[in-house]
């Protein structure tokens, strides 16, 4: 034997979709969608006939309200043959100040990879700096990756090609709208952004995508932005850690997505909504319930989408 030391790879961290870039996140897609076929039917939390993370722990740190991403990433541990625990920030020493660089290094002695749902960005990218595992983000201020591959992974179910699709955004400008405009640029589609003055993205963002051969154009008018729409796209007003502010409230309102709005979108137009959603503020009841909304397949899809992740993330997936 040698005794010269093994060189460890550096850990695969999914804090941005453009961690992965487009030949990962496709094969991250091609794997979800696989996985999900071979289980139809099948119960929750029965492992796949691989058990390719049988042994596996994963490790989730919330600062942060969630069901869908708590729920998804345990049972996509489980269905992968692995486990999943939790730290909730004010029930762990995260919450008394212990820093995040020591919490890293604890946690990579002690599980195999770890989620963050925070606050700063920055903190999310302070842990997969110090941490010897991967670190996924589950969402930061600034992005929300995991959802953004549900929703792809969805538009391509639903018989949507990525290359050449407008999406039609409206409302406030966030971390999912963020993580869109990094996927148009991976993909090649195009995003219309209707928001009201002052709730544009970050304008670096929507540079990025562009140079990456992304149309992104930000537009006042909401029925200019729907014309014509492959998928039409909302979320909350408010997002989590945000201050509830009536101003902020009115100016939303001409972008609610309601049967008029979705009338100038194609025929077969998808609404899509990451959820919770404040249905009677961002949405309409109609088009939240009705026959273009694939709202739910888009929530169980996180499942799938995270199944992939962690094993892109583990290095089992190219
Ligand atoms: N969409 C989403 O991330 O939902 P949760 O906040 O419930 O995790
Ligand atoms: N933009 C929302 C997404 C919730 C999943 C928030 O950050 O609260």
């Amino acid at each position: 034997m040698s005794d010269a030391p093994e060189t460890a790879l550096p850990p695969r961290h999914f804090l941005n979709l453009a961690d992965a870039g487009g030949d990962g996140i496709a094969a991250i897609l091609a794997d979800a969608l696989d996985r999900k076929r071979a289980r139809q039917g099948w119960p929750k939390g029965r492992a796949d006939g691989d058990a390719p993370l049988a042994g596996f722990v994963l490790g989730m740190i919330f600062e942060k309200n969630s069901t869908r991403t708590r729920v998804s990433f345990d049972i996509a541990m489980r269905q992968l043959g692995g486990s999943a625990l939790i730290l909730e920030a004010g029930t762990s020493q995260i919450g008394r100040g212990e820093s995040i660089a020591d919490t890293a290094r604890v946690l990579s002695r002690m599980v195999d990879a770890i989620m963050i749902r925070t606050d700063d960005h920055a903190k999310a990218e302070e842990l997969a700096r110090h941490a010897d595992v991967p670190v996924i983000n589950g969402l930061t201020d600034l992005s929300h990756p995991c959802q953004i591959v549900a929703d792809l992974l969805t538009l391509i179910e639903k018989g949507k090609a990525l290359p050449g699709l407008e999406v039609a955004w409206f409302g406030d400008s966030n971390n999912v709208l963020n993580s869109i405009i990094e996927a148009a640029g991976l993909f090649q589609f195009n995003v219309r952004v209707a928001c009201p003055a002052g709730f544009e993205p970050d304008a670096r963002l929507i540079k990025t995508a562009q140079s990456n051969g992304a149309r992104v154009d930000i537009l006042r008018d909401p029925a200019q932005a729907a014309r014509g729409a492959d998928v039409m796209v909302t979320d909350t007003w408010v997002s989590m850690g945000q201050a509830h502010a009536d101003e902020k409230i009115a100016a939303m309102r001409p972008y609610r997505i309601d049967a008029d709005l979705m009338a100038h979108a194609k025929n077969d137009a998808l609404f899509l909504h990451c959820l919770p959603a404040h249905v009677g503020d961002e949405v309409t009841q109609d088009v939240f319930e009705g026959p273009q909304s694939v709202v739910f397949d888009e929530a169980e899809n996180r499942i799938h989408a995270q199944k992939a992740i962690l094993l892109w993330c583990l290095g089992k997936v190219a």
